[in-house]
């Protein structure tokens, strides 16, 4: 048990502090390393897939043929809804953003599925099972409603990524697009304690159940700051316009200290590896489908960021080029988060299931700066 009478010095934002003590993934800031169970991104981005990512994040090691095998088709039959899930979801406000009807159906999902046996190992499996199967379906399915379609029911003889593209567009993607879209999630899947795994840990140490958890981890990722990024990169790609708007734009931002969306990261200090392998997918979609103008602008965009801002640490991040592949593949933008969620809902299971390992709720303390013994004013002697 640790001295609590030592006073430890308060840091906004937590930077630097560990959280919690963990073997799933690694990231050096520095040197551009993201490991996910030792292996390097570009490993895992070059030769797994996004469920065999999962299953090493979750179980710690690569699986067996049979054990891959085993974990994809008891993950196939999972992918659908129950029409009452269905039916909730219908009553979603169709101007609501996804991330709320995804967030909100998640937490719903714990209504479905009320047991709750967190010693388990069955349980754990089948709670990892309906949530990576069915993540996908319910951000297909607000899409399509939301619409006035009705939702696309999955196919089982699609592979996960092919099967989410289908559930989009009703249209069975081009295998390189399937693999791309797959390598994405792969990229996205986990990194160490960001803010939506802490707030994902921080609710399993109440032992709650795993669809609170996913439901809050989630809800943190929704923000600006965090997953909504990718969306707001597109957003100024098309504000700039041409290359030659970009500079005066970053010096714009840079007198006003605004935050320039896609760039900057608390740990990367040189850009993100995943930046680097998606600036690459963005090139080959390219190639295979047709040239997006877009890119020229991000390319000008990074050249000048990095030239006024990396003195400061401050390079693209995974958020830069995920846009361009995403709008490629025929993701809408509101989706760029409900995607990132998809994929990283492996990394907060993984991290789950560390913390009912070891559990020990969490209960920080604060750095008290308000008054002291004050008196009661009554209401009517109150002055504004
Ligand atoms: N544009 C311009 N300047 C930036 C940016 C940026 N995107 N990011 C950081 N800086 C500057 C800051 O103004 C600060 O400058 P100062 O020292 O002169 O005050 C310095 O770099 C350090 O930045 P902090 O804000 O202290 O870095 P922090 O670690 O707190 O924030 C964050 C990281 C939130 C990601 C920030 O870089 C940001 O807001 N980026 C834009 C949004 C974004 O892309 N988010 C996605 C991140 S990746 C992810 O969550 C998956």
């Amino acid at each position: 048990m640790s001295d609590l009478s030592i006073p430890c010095e308060y840091r906004p934002g937590l930077e630097n502090i560990p959280a919690a003590q963990s073997s799933i993934s690694y990231v050096d800031g520095k040197k551009g390393i993201l490991e996910y169970r030792g292996i390097p991104i570009g490993e895992l981005a070059a030769n797994s897939t996004f469920l065999e990512t999962t299953y090493l994040l979750i179980w710690g090691q690569l699986p067996t043929l049979q054990e891959l095998t085993a974990f994809e088709d008891e993950i196939r039959p999972h992918r659908r809804l129950k029409y009452q899930v269905r039916d909730m979801m219908k009553c979603f406000p169709e101007t609501g953003h996804a991330m709320d009807a995804l967030q909100t159906s998640a937490a719903a999902l714990g209504l479905f599925y009320a047991r709750r046996a967190l010693d388990d190992p069955d349980y754990i499996r089948q709670a990892v099972v309906r949530l990576v199967a069915k993540i996908p379906t319910m951000v297909a399915a607000f899409h399509q409603m939301r619409k006035g379609n009705d939702p696309i029911s999955p196919k089982d003889n699609l592979d996960y990524g092919a099967n989410f593209l289908y559930m989009l567009t009703e249209r069975q993607p081009h295998p390189l697009a399937a693999r791309i879209f797959d390598i994405c999630l792969t990229l996205h899947a986990e990194h160490t304690m960001n803010t939506s795994t802490f707030s994902s840990i921080i609710t399993a140490s109440t032992l709650t159940d795993p669809y609170a958890v996913i439901a809050s981890a989630v809800g943190t990722l929704a923000g600006p700051l965090h997953g909504g990024a990718t969306e707001e990169v597109l957003e100024v790609l098309s504000e700039i316009g041409s290359v030659k708007n970009v500079r005066p734009y970053v010096e714009k931002c840079i007198e006003k200290e605004e935050k320039i969306p896609g760039f900057g990261h608390r740990i990367y200090k040189i850009k993100d590896p995943r930046a680097t392998i998606l600036q690459k997918l963005a090139e080959q979609l390219f190639e295979q489908t047709s040239y997006d103008p877009d890119y020229d602008i991000a390319l000008e965009l990074e050249k000048v960021v990095t030239e006024k801002l990396g003195h400061k640490g401050v390079y693209a991040n995974v958020d830069f080029y995920s846009g361009l592949v995403y709008r490629k593949l025929g993701i809408p933008s509101e989706l760029f988060a409900p995607v990132f969620a998809m994929a990283r809902v492996a990394g907060w299971l993984a991290h789950w299931k560390e913390q009912l390992a070891v559990n020990r709720i969490f209960r920080p303390t604060q750095v008290y700066t308000g008054d002291h013994d004050l008196s009661y004013v009554p209401l009517e002697q109150r002055v504004s």
